[in-house]
């Protein structure tokens, strides 16, 4: 058995590739390609790292959603006792329609509007992270109108460096992501008076991908100096949401462990008497990313005289991130053959120049072959789209040596629902 690095629960079995007990190739021909396979318990094992990390502390994991939000995922994570950061009104319906407990339910996002506001009280969610100053006003209205206060938390902008992708860095001042540092106690002190706001915490997230443990130390620093400003003020903050943001191994990387990354934030949070908070944190793809896989076949095979290109049936509205971010995502057969390779960019029918799925891959593959995109877990299905009028693919939960399909692949009928023909004239 060969692991793949940075994959556990993907395995080569001789010639072919498993994802726990499954031969991925079976499920290639059992439900077509493109399809997306989950691991659960790849799911499992990420979400034990952050678990053992808060082993003897008050704490929730909210999974962020918007990574993956099938909803026998949201269930899987439900019932591992997680709760859920949600950004859209159409998120809050699927956690609810998995199962949710509504009070470990945390919505963030800088435009949630009155209606989405509503809802969300109605549901008894635990927590809104807002966003900027005329957030709170309109939330304190919208919470009044419906005869209950809402329970907040700020999300200080602490300015600090994730070190990732630009379009994914979330934490500097030029983002459009929470209330800037200087003014958060100002921010405070005009929740505390509002009449419709409850205030129970405090809130911070400085990006994606994020594989170094330092920018996490720097905020978290920011973040305490806050609190004991706030408190000081008289407003107490019972929970502490660090948000997510932790990368994968996408390429090599090497990310801290969650549970490593959570020892040396504890030992500042214990060294500064902060230990005994409720903390949150909002993972999102190190919970999935590399729990899960895009299943293509190779279509033609295209040599060129400055490249080759290996024409696959995914495409960027499936896998829409090398073509967003320029990200790296391996790519393996499903099954090995011996015999002679040839470097090929790994490319996909959508008429687009950036509809790349990988650039200069060493392959030995035919048309017919099929490979496994790998690290597709996260923000590959809950980005797909239909461009080209393509159907999204199908999804499938491997449980051990069980597979369930989770998602069944969109038709033409599905896509064409709700449109309409001019009258005729
Ligand atoms: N909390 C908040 C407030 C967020 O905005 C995000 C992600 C998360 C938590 C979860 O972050 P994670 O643990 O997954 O890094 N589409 C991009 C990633 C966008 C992330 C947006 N916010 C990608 O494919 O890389």
């Amino acid at each position: 058995m060969t692991e793949l690095p940075g994959h556990p629960h993907i395995a080569f079995r001789g010639a072919d590739l498993f994802i726990e007990d499954v031969r991925l190739g079976d499920l290639a021909t059992a439900h077509g390609t493109p399809l997306f396979v989950y691991s659960k318990a790849a799911m499992l094992a990420a979400l034990a790292a952050y678990q053992r990390g808060f082993a003897g502390r008050r704490a929730t994991v909210c999974y962020a959603m918007k990574a993956n939000p099938s909803l026998a995922v949201l269930q899987l994570f439900a019932q591992a006792g997680c709760g859920f950061d949600i950004v859209s009104g159409g998120e809050l319906e699927r956690v609810m329609a998995a199962g949710a407990d509504p009070a470990k339910v945390i919505f963030s996002g800088v435009g949630k509007t009155r209606a989405e506001m509503r809802r969300a009280l109605q549901a008894g969610i635990g927590c809104f992270n807002v966003e900027s100053e005329s957030e709170l006003e309109v939330l304190s209205e919208v919470a009044s109108a419906c005869g209950v206060t809402a329970p907040v938390s700020i999300r200080v902008n602490p300015n600090v460096d994730a070190k990732t992708h630009p379009y994914i860095s979330t934490g500097l001042k030029g983002n459009k992501f929470g209330v800037a540092h200087e003014h958060t106690l100002q921010a405070y002190r005009r929740a505390a008076q509002l009449p419709g706001l409850t205030v129970v915490g405090i809130d911070c997230h400085i990006g994606s991908q994020i594989t170094d443990g330092a920018p996490y130390l720097d905020a978290m620093d920011r973040v305490l100096e806050l609190v004991a400003a706030i408190e000081a003020a008289g407003i107490a903050l019972h929970h502490i949401d660090f948000g997510g943001g932790l990368g994968i191994d996408y390429n090599g990387d090497r990310p801290p462990a969650a549970d490593a990354l959570w020892a040396q934030l504890f030992a500042k949070l214990d060294a500064r008497g902060f230990g005994d908070r409720h903390f949150m944190v909002e993972p999102g793809r190190s919970l999935v990313g590399n729990a899960g896989v895009c299943l293509t076949e190779v279509l033609y095979l295209k040599p060129g005289e400055q490249k080759n290109f290996c024409i696959v049936d995914a495409a960027m509205n499936d896998l829409p991130r090398p073509a967003m971010y320029e990200a790296y995502h391996g790519i393996v057969p499903l099954s090995r053959r011996a015999g002679p390779s040839s470097t090929y960019d790994v490319v996909g029918p959508i008429c687009e120049s950036g509809d790349w799925l990988g650039r200069d891959r060493e392959l030995s593959a035919l048309p017919g072959d099929r490979l496994a995109v790998l690290s597709a877990g996260a923000y590959c299905m809950s980005m797909a789209s239909n461009y080209n009028s393509r159907g999204r693919a199908a999804e499938v939960l491997v449980d051990g040596a069980k597979a369930h399909l989770i998602r069944e692949r969109e038709t033409v009928a599905d896509q064409l629902r709700g449109e309409r023909l001019l009258p005729a004239t």
